[in-house]
């Protein structure tokens, strides 16, 4: 079988193993939500209309989370005054970017998602009881919440929208600043908008799939 060198790894596999035919998804979106998109460290001046946020979401919803519980929470900055309460917030690096971007999400996960489950997971009442300490019920809001931050950003590609995910913040300030409520935190801030040139220099090497996937 033809072999590829995953760029930048020295590690070879089996070219079938990387056919997009194989894949149900036609070449154009796999490209759209993989190969050609990129991590956006500058955006255009067009807005992100709320009509866009929400066929992303309209999307992204279907989702599997854990007890189909959907702890995620987006709080959206579109005000340059919402904008200066994080910027302070941000890692030096992720500051001028936030500041220009069209949308900034503060993507929260709602410790409490355990209140909706005789709604969202009515097949197993007792759901909500297994959730009754806090501590576990933190750890799968958080987990949760991340698994659906992965389909949002994808979500934003097939808007042919770019994110820019940033972890470089402080994440207890910011969930003080904008969640006094207590039953929410802040996970993750992302500017999303339509990219603008030379995102993020070269993209930078994956694993190749036997780094990743191994067979017992
Ligand atoms: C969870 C997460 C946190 C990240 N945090 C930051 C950050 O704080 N600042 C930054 O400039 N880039 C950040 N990035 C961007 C990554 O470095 C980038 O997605 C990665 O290098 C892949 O780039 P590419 O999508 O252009 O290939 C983050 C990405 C993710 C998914």
């Amino acid at each position: 079988m033809t072999t590829v060198e995953h760029p930048g790894t020295g590690v070879a596999e089996p070219r079938a193993l990387r056919a997009p035919d194989l894949l149900a998804l036609d070449r154009a979106a796999q490209d759209l939500l993989f190969r050609e998109a990129r991590t956006a460290d500058t955006f255009t001046d067009e807005p992100v209309t709320d009509a866009q946020v929400a066929a992303i979401h309209d999307l992204i919803r279907y989702g599997p989370t854990a007890y189909n519980g959907q702890p995620l929470r987006v709080l959206l900055l579109r005000s340059p005054e919402s904008r200066a309460r994080l910027l302070p917030y941000l890692s030096s690096g992720n500051r001028a970017k936030t500041a220009s971007a069209p949308l900034t999400a503060i993507l929260a996960a709602d410790v409490d998602f355990h209140q909706r489950l005789s709604e969202l997971y009515p097949y197993r009442p007792q759901a909500r009881d297994w959730l009754a300490d806090r501590a576990a019920r933190v750890e799968q809001a958080r987990f949760n919440a991340t698994l659906q931050i992965g389909y949002l950003i994808v979500g934003v590609r097939a808007a042919g929208l770019a994110a820019g995910p940033m972890a470089g913040f402080d994440a207890t300030g910011v969930t003080g600043e904008f969640f006094p409520d207590g039953r929410h935190e802040a996970m993750l801030i992302m500017n999303v908008g339509r990219s603008g040139p030379d995102p993020s220099g070269d993209r930078l090497p994956r694993l190749s799939t036997p780094e990743v996937v191994r067979t017992l």
